[in-house]
């Protein structure tokens, strides 16, 4: 099984990109090594540049999630990480993509709605092509599982689509691409961990955890620490109630809390529940948690700060990535080029090319 995830070089990464994304890159990538398989994982300036931002800081965020990406276990010996505009292919399979993709289903995206509304000034058309350059990504590997958090259910929908819509109208003898079975695309799973697929904002429960929309209180950094950390957990918002149980619609700050617990003990939710049977309140549940994120996440900060300095050394362990990812994306791209109509036929040579 071939793996691929993709990651914003936005903001600063919060403990929902790590538990529900970062975590299962690191355990994809053992996973595919030890088959043989590739994992790819890939930081996005691509899809940065849809709303506002700056140029500059840009080049400073890529590095930043490089560095955690790095510092959190990726190793570029095991694994294909890069940077998605060193491969001009997810450029290009977008283009070719748009042909597939109906404009209206775009518009109706939660996601380009949200973020449209939220726009002062310039709605790009970009932000609107952004979930064809995502299915681009994914399906110029070929890739069969895409590790990401719940909130990318409507991403992979349209992605699932549109190498569907590949498949079928450009080359259905080559075969579905579901099932196990080959196609000019293949039709990849979400896969979204077990606990902690959707972290909640510890100051309001009720919205996901998020760098662009939520409360800086109740976000919880990966590079947070000492008092800083131990306050967010200590404010965060629970219930009036003193029971500990989880029941994510009648207490949402005590579920978060738990599901946090559990996910980085890495135990199950009950197994969490449990640990606190003799707990006083809600008190003795906010330490556990602060402590469970603090040895779950130490070891990524000591890491991040021995390799974040090192812009060559990030800038070389991505080369690598694009070096590898360039080659697979290539005989994929130049197999839709075919199928599609486009470009020189296979198979004819044209004086003068190569
Ligand atoms: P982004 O920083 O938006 O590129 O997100 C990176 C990854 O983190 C994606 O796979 C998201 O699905 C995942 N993610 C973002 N927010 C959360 C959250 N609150 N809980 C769980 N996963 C999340
Ligand atoms: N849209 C994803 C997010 O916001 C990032 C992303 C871009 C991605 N391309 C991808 C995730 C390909 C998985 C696969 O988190």
């Amino acid at each position: 099984m071939r793996i691929f995830s993709g990651i914003q070089p936005t903001g600063t990464k919060h403990l929902g990109n790590y538990i529900g994304a970062i975590r299962q890159y690191v355990e994809g990538q053992e996973r595919a090594h030890a088959a043989g398989d590739d994992a790819l994982f890939c930081v996005v300036d691509l899809h940065a540049i849809t709303v506002a931002y700056d140029p500059a800081e840009l080049r400073t965020r890529l590095y930043d999630t490089t560095a955690v990406l790095l510092a959190a276990g990726l190793d570029p010996a095991k694994c294909i990480l890069f940077r998605q505009s060193d491969v001009p292919h997810h450029a290009e399979l977008t283009w070719l993509l748009s042909s597939v993709v109906p404009n209206g289903r775009l518009a109706r995206m939660h996601q380009f709605r949200d973020k449209s509304a939220a726009q002062r000034e310039l709605v790009s058309a970009g932000l609107l092509f952004y979930p064809v350059l995502m299915a681009a990504d994914v399906l110029a590997y070929r890739a069969d599982e895409v590790p990401v958090g719940e909130d990318q259910r409507e991403h992979l929908e349209l992605m699932r689509d549109a190498a569907r819509d590949v498949n079928r109208r450009f080359a259905p003898e080559l075969g579905s691409g579901e099932g196990g079975e080959r196609g000019l695309l293949i039709v990849p799973e979400q896969r979204t961990p077990p606990v902690g697929a959707r972290i909640m904002d510890l100051q309001d429960p009720a919205r996901k955890m998020s760098t662009s929309s939520g409360s800086v209180e109740g976000t919880v950094y990966v590079l947070d620490e000492g008092k800083a950390l131990e306050k967010k957990f200590k404010r965060a918002v629970t219930d009036s109630e003193n029971e500990i149980r989880f029941d994510r619609a009648e207490k949402p700050g005590v579920s978060n809390l738990l599901e946090i617990l559990a996910a980085s003990r890495r135990t199950t939710i009950d197994e969490a529940v449990a640990s606190m049977a003799d707990a006083r309140g809600y008190g003795d549940l906010k330490v556990a948690a602060l402590e469970a994120v603090d040895a779950e996440l130490a070891p990524l900060r000591e890491r991040y700060a021995e390799l974040r300095p090192d812009e060559t050394a990030l800038e070389a362990a991505l080369a690598t990535g694009a070096a590898r990812a360039t080659e697979i994306a290539g005989e994929v791209l130049s197999d839709v080029r075919e199928a599609m109509g486009v470009g020189v036929p296979r198979g004819v040579s044209v004086p003068g090319r190569g």
